[in-house]
């Protein structure tokens, strides 16, 4: 599948990111079943600890609309080298997607790996 529109949603909601502690500025777009893209971008806070991912950002845009299935995320930050889902955001995306949705990590040069759900969250908690 060629995921350029979604990559270009989440490069271009990038610019809206609240990073002032960290300065990196991270968007990320979830497509959702039914075609469907949400946007969201990381926001910091002074607790740092109550920061909030950019990919964690769009999912809960998603689910306010009523949308609760991925078909892949992207994620786009300024680094050099590509970027990847932290810990907890690994385990909220697992929440919302099969195994065999893609996680789509880029790059600042426009290359882009795509990964599947299974690879990066293997041995998911469930309940
Ligand atoms: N961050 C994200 O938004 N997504 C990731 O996948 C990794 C990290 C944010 C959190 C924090 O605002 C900044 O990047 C530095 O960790």
């Amino acid at each position: 599948m060629n995921y350029s529109d979604l990559i270009k949603a989440a490069v271009e909601i990038k610019k809206n990111s609240y990073s002032p502690y960290s300065k990196l500025k991270v968007g990320a777009a979830v497509l959702m079943d039914n075609g469907k893209i949400y946007t969201g971008v990381n926001v910091e806070n002074s607790s740092l600890g109550a920061t909030n991912c950019a990919e964690r950002t769009a999912i809960c845009n998603a689910v306010c609309d009523g949308e609760t299935k991925i078909k892949a995320i992207a994620i786009a930050s300024d680094n050099e080298e590509y970027i990847l889902p932290c810990g907890i955001c690994r385990q909220v995306i697992a929440e919302f997607s099969g195994s065999d949705t893609d996680i789509i990590s880029t790059r600042r040069n426009g290359e882009y790996k795509v990964y599947k759900v299974k690879e990066l969250i293997p041995e998911v908690f469930k309940l």
